[in-house]
C-alpha cells in the first residue's frame, strides 16, 4: 500500500503503513483526502468511500468524527485508495452512481450514467403529454433511461434493449429497487441487426436511446479513466463513431408510429452528421439539443 502514497506524492493514508495505530474518521478522512490531491472533490471522495465501507452516512460521519475506524476496514479502504489513485472510476468503487436524482447500481460492464444524458429525460418529460406512452431505450446499460422514465411517470411502459446480458441484470435489478419493474421488458438483442425491429411493437411514442457514439481515433484520445475501465462496446460502435447512431435511426424510424418521438444523445461533433441521418420523408421537426457546457448533444426528431 506504500506505493500509493507514493503515487500521490504524499505520505501513505492510515492503514498504509502495517502495525500504526488505529485512526479516527477524522484522521483518515484528512490523510485520504491529502492522497487524493487535497481538493474538495477530493475530500467528497474520501467520504464517500469511507461510508460505502463503514456502511454509514454523511451525516453520522460528521457527528460522529472521532470513533475509530476497525483495522478490517481499514484494511478495504486502503485497497480502494489505492485503486483509486490508480485512475479507476469512483462509481466502479462505490458500485453505484447517481442519475436524475436516484441511485443505480453500476459495474465494469455497465458504462457510468452521465449527467448530460439526464437532457433525454427532461426532454421526453417536457413533450409527452401525462398518458400512456410506450417507449423503447435502446442500448439502456445500467438501465438509467428506461427506469428513470418509468419511475417518473408509473403510467409509461417501456422495452429497454441491450447486446449485454449482464447489463441487462444490472438495469433489471436497478428497475427493481426503484420500483419500476412491472412496467420494463428487458431485452437481449442487437439493434443494428437488420430486422431487429421486425419482433417488437411497431406502434411505440417513443424511442430514447445513448448509443455508442465515439469514432476508434477519439477513443484513444479519451481519458485514460474511461477507456481503461468502461466497457469498449459501450462507447465505440466503429470507425467514425456513427454507425451505431445510424442504426438507431433506422431502427426507431420502424418501431415508432407515426407523430412518435426519437430522442439520441451523440458526441459534441456529430450534431450535424446525425441530423442528416434523418431525411425530410422520414421524419420531421429534426433539431440538435444541447447540453449545460452549449456543446451539441442530443437528437430530437418527430417521425412522419
Ligand atoms: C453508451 S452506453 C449507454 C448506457 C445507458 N443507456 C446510459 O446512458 O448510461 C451504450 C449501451 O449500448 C449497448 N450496446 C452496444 N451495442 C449494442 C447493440 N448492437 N445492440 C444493443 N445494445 C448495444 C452497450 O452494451 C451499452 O450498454
Amino acid at each position: 500500500m506504500r506505493a500509493f502514497g507514493q503515487a500521490a506524492g504524499t505520505a501513505g493514508p492510515p492503514g498504509s503503513d502495517r502495525g500504526s495505530p488505529t485512526v479516527t474518521r477524522r484522521r483518515w478522512l484528512e490523510q485520504a483526502g491529502r492522497a487524493l490531491r487535497g481538493t474538495e472533490a477530493s475530500r467528497r471522495t474520501a467520504e464517500l468511500l469511507l461510508c460505502a465501507v463503514l456502511d454509514t452516512t454523511r451525516v453520522a460521519l460528521i457527528a460522529h468524527p472521532d470513533r475509530e475506524v476497525p483495522p478490517e476496514a481499514e484494511e478495504r479502504l486502503a485497497e480502494l485508495l489505492a485503486r483509486r489513485l490508480a485512475g479507476e472510476p469512483l462509481a466502479y468503487l462505490l458500485g453505484w452512481r447517481e442519475f436524475y436524482g436516484r441511485s443505480f447500481e453500476v459495474d465494469a460492464a455497465t458504462l457510468i450514467p452521465r449527467p448530460e444524458t439526464e437532457h433525454l429525460v427532461d426532454e421526453a418529460l417536457a413533450r409527452l403529454p401525462e398518458r400512456t406512452v410506450h417507449f423503447a431505450d435502446l442500448g439502456t446499460g445500467s438501465g438509467c433511461l428506461a427506469v428513470t422514465l418509468a419511475a417518473e411517470r408509473p403510467f409509461w411502459k417501456g422495452v429497454a434493449v441491450d447486446i449485454s446480458e449482464h447489463a441487462l441484470e444490472t438495469a433489471r435489478r436497478n428497475a427493481e429497487r426503484l420500483d419500476a419493474a412491472d412496467r420494463l421488458t428487458f431485452v437481449c438483442a442487437d439493434f443494428t441487426r437488420p430486422g431487429f425491429w421486425d419482433a417488437g411493437d411497431a406502434g411505440l411514442h417513443l424511442v430514447v436511446s445513448n448509443p455508442p457514439y465515439v469514432g476508434e481515433a477519439e477513443y484513444a484520445a479519451l481519458d485514460p479513466g474511461v477507456r481503461d475501465y468502461e466497457p469498449k462496446t459501450a462507447l465505440v460502435p466503429g470507425p467514425t463513431g456513427l454507425e451505431h447512431p445510424r442504426a438507431v435511426v433506422e431502427a426507431a424510424w420502424h418501431i415508432l408510429r407515426p407523430g412518435g418521438l426519437l430522442l439520441m444523445e451523440h458526441g459534441a461533433t456529430q450534431g450535424e452528421a446525425v441530423r442528416a441521418l434523418c431525411p425530410p420523408e422520414r421524419w420531421q421537426d429534426v433539431e440538435t439539443g444541447r447540453d449545460l457546457a452549449g456543446l451539441d448533444r442530443y437528437l430530437a426528431a418527430v417521425h412522419r
